[in-house]
């Protein structure tokens, strides 16, 4: 068994609530006088979005999606399973996936292209983090919150083994090295 500890803060409880407001502004103003279909990633993308959209001033709808890649585990299998769909039909719709982390990418481009066959108006990724050096799928997020390293991270709704989504700041875990 491997064993983590806490890294340092690498970005803070005001600096995530700056950078959130900034994206709502950008958002905004990208979608004036049109509606938003926000999906929302389960689980890892629940504080982010549920702050974001606070931010958000054109009409805007919600809708969540649940994806299992991971597992108990820090390195990505590449498999993707539908855990959970949507519960609107988003033909027509302006779709705005807001999602944790762009980690591999293989996650959602899977998802894009999955929801792009429903035939929504548009799509448009938005993501709190970008990890760009570990991109193995061909997918680029419209709005990026922050771009990270190769850490992993934890922190505002992001998780090892379902734990610390609650921290309100982000962090990493980092190996336990034995000397
Ligand atoms: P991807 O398919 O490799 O891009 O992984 C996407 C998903 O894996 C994200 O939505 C996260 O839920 C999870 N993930 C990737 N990197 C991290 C990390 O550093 N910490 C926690 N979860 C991560
Ligand atoms: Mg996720």
């Amino acid at each position: 068994m491997k064993k983590y500890q806490f890294g340092e803060v690498m970005i803070g409880k005001e600096e995530l609530q700056q950078r959130v407001i900034e994206l709502g502004a950008e958002i905004s103003r990208d979608y004036k006088g049109e509606t938003i279909l926000a999906v929302c990633v389960l689980k890892g993308a629940v504080l982010f979005m549920s702050d974001l959209i606070r931010e958000i001033n054109v009409d805007t709808k919600i809708d969540f999606m649940a994806v299992s890649s991971y597992g108990a585990s820090t390195s990505s299998t590449g498999v993707v399973r539908i855990l959970k769909d949507l519960d609107s039909n988003i033909e027509g719709e302006n779709l705005l996936i807001v999602e944790d982390i762009i980690d591999s990418g293989l996650t959602l481009k899977y998802l894009k292209d999955y929801l792009l066959a429903r035939n929504p108006k548009s799509i448009k990724i938005c993501t709190l983090l970008d990890k760009p050096e570990r991109r193995a799928a061909d997918v680029k997020a419209d709005y990026i919150g922050f771009e990270v390293d190769n850490k992993f991270i934890v922190g505002y709704g992001l998780d090892y083994n379902q734990m610390y989504r609650n921290l309100p700041y982000i962090s990493y875990l980092e190996e336990v090295t034995k000397e």
